[in-house]
């Protein structure tokens, strides 16, 4: 079982700056990944329809044999993974906005979040949030718009310079030192936000702990893949496989597969 294939699944293209942080933390696990950009943004949808979307995503990677699934999606994270967690065997690692190491580090008690309404309008956020923020004021936004231009493969683009233009202002003018990224289609963002950002406010995404929570998950149900042999890694998109090959970069190889 433990070589089998740790499964990652995400609404689109985004989730892949969560499994750049796995494969480097665990070069030798076995990956797939799937895109279900045909159905993103799950930003905007129900509940419901995220829970049906994350049931069909986590079927598959179960029926590819996959020994871990990671919800590589704060939204679908947020949703979903109770009911996943309920109603599949095998283990499932979440993301959820790294609310608490901004709030825990603050100076000036003002902190920004940039996640989908998906994510900021479920129950799972406000608990987490309301448990670390007492003392903090915290700047949400949605980022509307941004996730489709991501899967356009607009990441570097006029539109979307103008909408973090919009979308920080008012984190900027609440004196934030804290960006939380709550998407994971948003660290592709860095460079732009960069460029918006005065030098003292630092950005932090959830990418680094996902992967270590996985390696402690994978460890404790002695799931960890011992072998130094090189992995074998699928990377499947019911959308344009090639606006994910190019966020990748070279050396990947992404196949179109109707889900
Ligand atoms: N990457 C998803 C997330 O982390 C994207 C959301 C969407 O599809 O709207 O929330």
């Amino acid at each position: 079982m433990s070589k089998q294939a740790i499964g990652i699944f995400d609404s689109g293209v985004g989730g892949t700056s969560i499994w750049r942080e796995l494969n480097a933390l665990l070069p030798h696990e076995n990956t797939i990944y799937l895109a279900d950009s045909k159905y993103a943004p799950y930003g905007n949808k129900s509940k419901e329809e995220i829970i049906a979307l994350s049931k069909k995503n986590t079927e598959l990677l179960l029926d590819k044999g996959c020994k871990l699934i990671v919800v590589a999606c704060n939204t679908a994270t947020t949703n979903a993974v109770q009911h996943l967690r309920e109603n599949y065997n095998v283990p499932f690692i979440g993301i959820e906005p790294a609310i608490k190491p901004a709030a825990l580090n603050t100076k000036t008690k003002n902190i920004g979040i940039l996640a989908t309404k998906g994510t900021l309008s479920s129950e799972l956020f406000h608990k987490t949030t309301d448990l670390f923020t007492n003392d903090i004021q915290v700047i949400e936004q949605v980022g509307e718009g941004i996730v489709p231009l991501i899967e356009n493969g607009n990441v570097d683009s006029k539109e979307m310079k103008a909408l973090l233009q919009v979308y920080l202002k008012p984190m900027l003018d609440a004196n934030i030192d804290y960006l939380v990224l709550g998407c994971t289609h948003y660290p592709y963002l860095i460079p732009q936000l960069l460029e918006i950002l005065p030098s003292h406010v630092k950005i932090i995404d959830s990418g680094e702990a996902v992967a270590k929570q996985t390696k402690a998950v994978l460890r404790q149900h002695e799931l960890l893949n011992n072998t130094t042999n090189k992995p074998k890694l699928q990377f499947y998109s019911n959308g344009n496989p090639k606006v994910m090959s190019q966020l990748l970069g070279e050396g990947f190889e992404v196949d179109y597969l109707d889900f």
